[in-house]
């Protein structure tokens, strides 16, 4: 497996980068050689976190990953039932969580999805649009319940 890291994550000192390798797999796409994942200071991973690289996944500073998180910036196409979906290719964009974010236990980000500064995500939540932010949001599809302070939500 190829892995490439931005320049920031090369700084890191070898002990946390060290950290980094044994509690979190990332997953960059070693075909077409791109991906990148872009972590910010005082980021919190938790064990069995899956960062799938591809066109890029940028974490703002302190954030909050809880265990078994998955952000996944790519999704297989499937359309022509007459060629097999793994060579199809797929959807790829970069996904973005803001700054001061918490994501709970076994959240997947996909594709399609940015999650806004300060936002926090319900535990098992599946994100597919982008939420905006200081919001709180859960469930399947993930859905913002409230505001952190005292702006109401937007409609839905
Ligand atoms: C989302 C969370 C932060 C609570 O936020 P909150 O604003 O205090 O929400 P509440 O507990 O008041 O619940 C509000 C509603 O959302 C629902 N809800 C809360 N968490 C939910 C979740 N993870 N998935 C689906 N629905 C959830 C509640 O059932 C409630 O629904 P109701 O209004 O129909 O009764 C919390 O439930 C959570 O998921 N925390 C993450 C825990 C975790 O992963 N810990 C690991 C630490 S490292």
């Amino acid at each position: 497996m190829n892995t490439y890291f931005t320049e920031a994550f090369q700084r890191l000192p070898n002990e946390e980068r060290e950290a980094y390798h044994r509690t979190v797999f990332m997953q960059m796409d070693t075909e077409n050689k791109t991906g990148y994942l872009d972590i910010g200071a005082r980021v919190y991973l938790g064990t069995g976190c899956c960062l799938h690289g591809h066109q890029g996944v940028e974490i703002g500073d302190d954030t909050l990953l809880a265990q078994n998180i998955t952000i996944t910036p790519f999704s297989h196409k499937f359309d022509d039932p007459s060629i097999p979906i793994i060579k199809q290719g797929g959807h790829s964009r970069k996904i973005t969580i803001g700054r001061d974010c918490y994501l709970g236990k076994c959240v997947c980000v996909l594709w399609s999805a940015d999650i806004g500064d300060g936002s926090v995500i319900g535990s098992g939540s599946v994100v597919v649009k982008p939420i905006p932010t200081y919001s709180v949001a859960v469930g399947v599809p993930a859905r913002v319940i409230r505001h952190r302070g005292k702006s109401p939500p937007p409609p839905a």
